[in-house]
């Protein structure tokens, strides 16, 4: 295999799975593809870590122009775009997995980000792991890192350092920069002027142990409902929503709605990939990045007779308000937002299903989604 390069094979030894992309893969970028990357950039990535890549636009996403971060973990950085980091709202964007983009696509966008800042894109390091006191690196996450990282590594304004997925695709070597060099323009301190390196290793053997085994598997993508078929229970009354500030529906009413074969269409504004993992059963996916062109065109497919119009996505609301105003824009009366977002509606319970189930599997959805989903 050509991809096979030996910095690969290196990075397979110490990571669960293999960055798809290393530095040596993506050349300097000419003109075009610059712009491509950059126009990427605005459409895919700017509605969490901002259109200048300053993070903490929207769900904490961090800072993506950090010399800190940009003078390490490029295949860390690839795999993070590719894979998304699963639990947490930074979705994946690899067309494997259901994405928008190519693997040369996110190498070239990774490149990209450091050459916003001038940084030279660095070159893989040895994957060592860092050996430390984790009995000592667990008191001081609790003291100096848990209010913002979480107590169990579930993240707060800081990132999900117990997320197996982050864990799984980042090599200690990263971690450690972070946390020794802090993030420029960030809360992320420089903790290597407050602790020895003692404790440095030991916080890092301690994030480390965290870890379990999540490994990425390809999943069998599933065909999105055909456009015409976007309605659910076409012959079901319109649902009464009682919209929370005139443009939000509460999970439990979108719920009720569900089960009384109402009349509506669900869009999942969220990136491709999260709704073949796991969607509201009937919805059909609108990613919030489609252009204005292709999000008139299945506009016009859309019933104008008043059908309500739900958008959802996972930040809650970003991506779902976002594609909500512009339906507002193209004349649609009846729309609204679900206001608890994706994780909110699977935190209260409510069902969701996998792009990769097979239909049959689905028995505790009402039938009449069931069938629709058939069509
Ligand atoms: C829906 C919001 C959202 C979108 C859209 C999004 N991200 Fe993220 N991204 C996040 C969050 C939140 C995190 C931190 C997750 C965590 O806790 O580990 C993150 C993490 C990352 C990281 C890891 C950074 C680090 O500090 O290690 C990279 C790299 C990244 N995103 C790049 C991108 C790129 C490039 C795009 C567009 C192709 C993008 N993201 C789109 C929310 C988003
Ligand atoms: C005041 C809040 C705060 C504290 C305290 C804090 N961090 Fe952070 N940390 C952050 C933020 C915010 C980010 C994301 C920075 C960005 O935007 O790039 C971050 C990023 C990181 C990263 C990079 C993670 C990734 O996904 O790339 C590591 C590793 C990290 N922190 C470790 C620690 C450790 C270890 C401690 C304690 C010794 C600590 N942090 C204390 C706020 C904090």
């Amino acid at each position: 295999m050509r991809r096979m390069t030996s910095a690969r094979i290196l990075a397979c030894t110490a990571l669960l799975f293999a960055p798809i992309v290393n530095a040596h893969m993506v050349p300097e970028l000419t003109a075009e593809q610059a712009v491509e990357a950059g126009r990427n950039y605005q459409q895919y990535c700017a509605l969490c870590h901002g259109e200048n890549r300053q993070g903490h636009v929207n769900d904490h996403a961090p800072s993506l122009r950090s010399k800190s971060l940009l003078e390490t973990g490029f295949p860390e950085r690839t795999a993070a775009i590719a894979y998304g980091r699963l639990g947490t709202p930074m979705p994946g964007f690899l067309d494997e997995i259901g994405g928008p983009m190519s693997e040369e696509e996110i190498g070239r966008l990774a490149r990209w980000l450091n050459d916003q800042e001038g940084i030279e894109v660095p070159r893989p390091g040895l994957p060592i792991p860092i050996q430390g006191d984790t009995v000592l690196g667990a008191k001081i996450y609790d003291r100096d890192c848990s209010e913002c990282h979480g107590s169990s590594g579930e993240g707060v304004t800081g990132t999900a350092l117990g997320n197996p997925a982050m864990l799984s695709m980042t090599s200690d070597a990263f971690l450690r920069h972070a946390i020794v060099n802090g993030r420029q323009e960030t809360e992320m301190a420089a903790f290597g002027e407050h602790l020895s390196d003692a404790e440095i290793d030991a916080v890092t053997a301690y994030i480390r142990s965290r870890a379990t085994g999540w490994s990425v598997q390809k999943p069998v993508l599933r065909k999105p409902p055909a456009v015409g078929s976007y309605v659910i229970n076409p012959d079901g009354a319109p649902p009464n929503f009682e919209l929370k500030d005139d443009r939000y529906v509460l999970s439990s009413d979108l719920y009720d709605a569900i089960q009384n074969k109402r009349r509506m269409v669900i869009l999942d504004t969220r990136v491709m990939s999260l709704w073949q993992l796991s969607h509201i059963e009937g919805s059909v996916p609108l990613p919030y990045y489609y252009e204005r062109e292709t999000l008139a065109d299945i506009a016009d497919d859309l019933p104008r007779d008043g059908t309500w119009i739900v958008t959802y996505c996972e930040c809650p609301r970003a991506a779902a308000e976002f594609v909500n105003a512009k339906l507002v824009d193209l004349g649609f009366e009846n729309t609204a937002v679900l206001w608890e977002g994706a994780f909110g509606w699977v935190g209260l319970g409510y069902p969701v299903s996998r792009g990769d189930t097979s239909l049959g599997q689905k028995a505790s959805l009402s039938p009449s989604i069931t069938e629709h989903a058939a069509r």
